[in-house]
C-alpha cells in the first residue's frame, strides 16, 4: 500500500453555512460538476439541519455525506447534542470530529475527541479525525510533539481494524480561514510524521493505508500542489467548498 493505492479523499467542511435550501441548491450544482470524477471520494460535510436536503440531493451522485461532530452516548439527558444512530439513520456516513473550531470555541478536548471517535467507529460510521498545531507551537519547534500526542490520545482504544474507517486531516491552526497555507514540504513532512505515529501505534501497514488529507486554506490555486506529494492523500476543505466551482476543481486535481 503507497500514496498510488490509498484512497484519496476531497473532503468540504461547510461549518456554520448553508440553509437546507442552499445546501440543496449547492449540492445539486455541485453533483453536476463532479459527476463521473471517481479518481477520489468526495464528501461534504454539511450543518446537522442541511442533512436531509443533502442527503436527498446527494442520491445517486457520488458525493457522500457527512456531519461536523457526534456525541459520544447512544442517549439521554444531553440538551443540543447528536448521536451516532441520528447521523446513520439520516444517511450520514462520515463525520468530522476533534476539529480545531471546536476544541478552541466549544471546550473539546483530547478525551472527549477519543470519546467521539469511538463512539462514531462503533456505529459505523467513517471518522475525519483533525489534528492540527496553533503557531505558537510551531514556533516553539513543538508542532511534532503535539500531532503525536492529539493523534495517539484521539486514537487511544481504536483497534487496527477500525482505523479502515477513520480518515487523519492535519489542519495547521494559522492556516484554518487565513488564506495562509501551510507549504506543501510542510503538509508533507506533518502527515508524515503522523503516519510514523500510526506505524508506531499500529504497524506499517496500517500507517500506509490511512488516508491523511490536508486541510488550511486549500483552494483550486494551490490544491494541485499540495495533493501531489506522498504523504497528502486528500483535503479537508472550508471556504472553498463553498464554492462548487472551485470544490470542483479540487477534485479535479485529486484525480
Ligand atoms: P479553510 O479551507 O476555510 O481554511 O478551512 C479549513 C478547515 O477548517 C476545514 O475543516
Amino acid at each position: 500500500m503507497n500514496k498510488a493505492t490509498r484512497k484519496a479523499v476531497i473532503a468540504g467542511n461547510w461549518k456554520m453555512n448553508m440553509t437546507p435550501s442552499k445546501a440543496k441548491e449547492a449540492i445539486e450544482k455541485t453533483a453536476a460538476l463532479v459527476s463521473g470524477k471517481n479518481g477520489c471520494d468526495i464528501v461534504l460535510c454539511v450543518p446537522f439541519v442541511d442533512i436531509d436536503a443533502a442527503v436527498t440531493a446527494a442520491k445517486g451522485t457520488n458525493i457522500k455525506i457527512g456531519a461536523q461532530n457526534v456525541h459520544f452516548e447512544k442517549s439521554g439527558a444531553f440538551t443540543g447534542e447528536i448521536s451516532a444512530d441520528m447521523l446513520l439513520e439520516t444517511g450520514v456516513e462520515y463525520v468530522i470530529i476533534g476539529h480545531s473550531e471546536r476544541r478552541q470555541y466549544f471546550g473539546e478536548t483530547d478525551t472527549t475527541v477519543n470519546q467521539r471517535t469511538k463512539a462514531a467507529l462503533a456505529a459505523g460510521l467513517t471518522v475525519i479525525l483533525c489534528v492540527g498545531e496553533v503557531l505558537e507551537e510551531r514556533q516553539s519547534n513543538i508542532t511534532d510533539e503535539i500531532l503525536s500526542m492529539q493523534t495517539k490520545l484521539a486514537l487511544a482504544g481504536v483497534s487496527a481494524e477500525e482505523m479502515q474507517k477513520v480518515i487523519i486531516a492535519y489542519e495547521p491552526v494559522w492556516a484554518i480561514g487565513t488564506g495562509l497555507t501551510a507549504t506543501p514540504q510542510q503538509a508533507d513532512e506533518a502527515c508524515g510524521l503522523i503516519r510514523s505515529v500510526l506505524a508506531g501505534m499500529y504497524d506499517e501497514k496500517v500507517a500506509e493505508a490511512t488516508t491523511i488529507q490536508y486541510g488550511g486554506s486549500m483552494n483550486d490555486g494551490n490544491a494541485a500542489e499540495l495533493l501531489a506529494k506522498y504523504h497528502v492523500d486528500g483535503g479537508l476543505i472550508g471556504g472553498a467548498s463553498l464554492v462548487p466551482e472551485k470544490f470542483d476543481a479540487i477534485v479535479t486535481a485529486a484525480q
